[in-house]
């Protein structure tokens, strides 16, 4: 989860990093630090807390450099502090080491070196990789080659970056599991775990893979594996704009990304429909969709809530069993697959470690395994046998909208496609293009509910708990709309099935009690009204979303909004998620939270 960036060229290298930073900070972190080349030594400067904290040192410090590298630190093994935050020296104070990860042998490694004399100033497992990286590096060893022989006394997930006084002109970069890109330039080159940090500078970029150990220099970047064979990179040009990966004039990323949606499911429908049919390439070869028995969906979070509306479409629309599995339960929890398996991993960065975890358990079974991911040249993405990208450009806010929104269209898209190989019978699957060509306008037209959601924010800035409810695919944006206010407003959340409220849930209900419900699904409206009743007899405020051609709320709820219908169940109750994520941010705007980096979050949890 810690922001990496590195950088050497002719420009000021500690401020090119540290702005690196800065486009890195949706990351999550707790401490920040660079370290920069100068004459005969290599400078660090380090600090605890939000970047101005670094700020205000190098403005101080003013270091000139044209080689140094940034990171921001999100706590793993020690706590959040000067000493602990990266990056760290070897024992002789020769290199200068910054890492994203968790070295799982690192306890042993440093007994062995506090046995052979070292001394630590931190509790970190950075510090101990960059002795036994400064080990290596001896008279005649290049810093690459200490970097590689290092590395294979390693265990655990890293991206480490590494420079030295006594090699000025190179940054040494080494990956296992741990995302790192780097950043082709003129007459300069950059690395940095994402990037977002690197499109100010260059829009040619590299994925590392896995055991790549990178040596870069001002003219070129050479690769490496980690017997020492000459390795090729792939590079490839970015097409987000820099502004993509700004604010773009809303106040918050989670704003401006709710705004993208439409544009979005443009993007993720784009050279995907064709005629009255579903164009997907690159899947599996027709006779193993008609050998799949089973579907298993696997993901965290807002990604495993996509999980659950793909279960709908995939049981609904072709009669395919489908589970849906949270990463961290499947991993260690014996699930049952079989060859005739198909695991899905739902994924916005393409580097949970659950995720991750359980997608290299099944491929040790020999499960196929498909992605829906959002980030290009992610572990995930490149692990599974075959992906989908949802093309949902990058997601910065912490909180994830148009992200769930491109999962929830891959998903119906790939239901189409398996009922067009298929021929499952009874699906118009024409019909349904149709409306994914209409879903954007949808949308579209549902941001215009805005100022409604912002009016209910307002009046509700206070609530103690909020019930959200809803039955079929409504349930399933209910559990969304719920992650989302959780998460970025703080909060408490109810969340269930509007049938299951009477074995239990509505016990929480009392005078002043915000219950929100989905009611766009006109098979089972009436069975929710009578879940509403309930909730005002004991004093509660019902606020209903339907779909625009339905009165039948207008004289039992308290407020009811109403979002543009589609031709279909599942899309009426996807685009009811959009006035939820404004109703979410809008709380958490009345509540002045922090919003696009809420406490104790981070936008990727790659590690446990
Ligand atoms: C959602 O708003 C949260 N940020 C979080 O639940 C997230 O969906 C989850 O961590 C999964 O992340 P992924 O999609 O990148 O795997």
């Amino acid at each position: 989860m810690c922001g990496i960036a590195g950088y050497i060229g002719t420009r000021n290298a500690v401020d090119v990093v540290f702005d690196q930073l800065k486009r890195l900070e949706y990351r999550g972190y707790d401490s920040a630090g660079v370290a920069f080349v100068q004459a005969d030594r290599i400078g660090i400067l380090k600090r605890a807390g939000k970047l101005t904290q670094l700020g205000g040192l190098i403005e101080q410090e003013k270091p000139e450099a044209n080689l140094a590298i940034a990171h921001s630190r999100w706590a793993t093994h020690g706590g959040p502090t000067d000493f602990n935050a990266h990056p760290h020296y070897d024992q002789q104070a020769k290199i200068a080491l910054i890492h994203n990860g968790i070295i799982e042998n690192y306890l042993e490694l440093k007994e062995e070196l506090v046995r052979a004399g070292h001394t630590f100033q931190s509790e970190t497992d950075t510090e101990v990789a960059a002795h036994i990286i400064g080990r290596e590096y001896v008279e005649g060893v290049s810093l690459e080659d200490a970097v590689r022989k290092a590395v294979q006394k390693m265990r655990g997930a890293f991206g480490f970056v590494v420079i030295s006084h006594l090699d000025p002109e190179k940054l040494v970069c080494a990956r296992n599991a741990s995302p790192l890109v780097v950043g082709l330039g003129e007459g300069e080159n950059m690395v940095a775990s994402d990037i977002p940090a690197l499109l100010p500078y260059t829009r040619r970029v590299a994925i590392l893979e896995n055991d790549m150990v990178a040596t870069v220099t001002r003219g070129e970047i050479k690769v490496i594996g980690l017997d020492g064979r000459k390795l090729e990179l792939s590079p490839f040009e970015v097409d987000w704009d820099i502004a993509a990966a700004e604010k773009g004039g809303y106040d918050h990323f989670m704003l401006k990304e709710i705004h993208e949606q439409p544009a979005v499911v443009r993007s993720a429908l784009a050279g995907r429909i064709e005629g009255h049919g579903v164009a997907l390439q690159g899947l599996f070869s027709d006779h193993v969709w008609q050998e799949i028995d089973r579907v298993v969906i696997i993901a965290c979070g807002t990604a495993f809530h996509a999980g659950l509306m793909g279960k709908t479409l995939f049981e609904r629309v072709l009669q395919l069993p489908t589970d849906v599995y949270f990463s961290s339960e499947f991993r260690y929890g014996e699930p049952v697959v079989s060859p005739r398996s198909l695991a899905v991993f739902i994924s916005q960065s393409g580097e949970t470690a659950d995720s991750l975890a359980a997608l290299r358990l099944c491929k040790s079974r020999r499960i196929r395994t498909l992605g829906i991911v959002n980030v290009v040249g992610s572990s995930i993405a490149r692990e599974c046998d075959r992906t989908i990208m949802t093309q949902a450009g990058p997601e910065i806010s912490v909180a994830s909208t148009k992200a769930y929104t491109a999962q929830c269209i891959v998903l119906l898209l790939l239901a189409l496609h398996i009922a067009q190989v298929k021929e499952t019978p009874g699906v118009r699957v024409g019909n349904m293009v149709q409306d994914l060509r209409n879903f954007t306008g949808y949308v579209q037209a549902s941001l215009s509910l805005e100022s409604e959601m912002r009016e209910v924010a307002e009046m509700f800035q206070d609530a103690k708990l909020v019930f959200f409810l809803g039955r079929n695919a409504d349930a399933h944006v209910s559990l969304e709309a719920a992650l989302k206010l959780k998460e970025v407003a703080y909060v408490p959340t109810q969340e269930c099935p509007a049938g299951e409220m009477k074995h239990g849930p509505l016990a929480l209900i009392e005078p002043g009690v915000l219950a929100v419900f989905g009611a766009t699904d006109s098979d089972v409206r009436e069975k929710t009204v009578s879940n509403m009743k309930e909730v005002q007899a004991r004093g509660g405020y019902v606020l209903a979303l339907t779909t625009e051609d339905d009165s039948s709320l207008d004289s039992v709820a308290d407020r009811v909004v109403k979002v543009p219908k589609s031709g279909s169940p599942y899309l009426n109750a996807l685009v009811s998620i959009v006035p939820l994520q404004l109703l979410a941010y809008y709380v958490a705007k009345a509540r002045g939270c922090e919003i696009d980096q809420p406490r104790n979050l981070a936008k990727s949890v790659t590690v446990e």
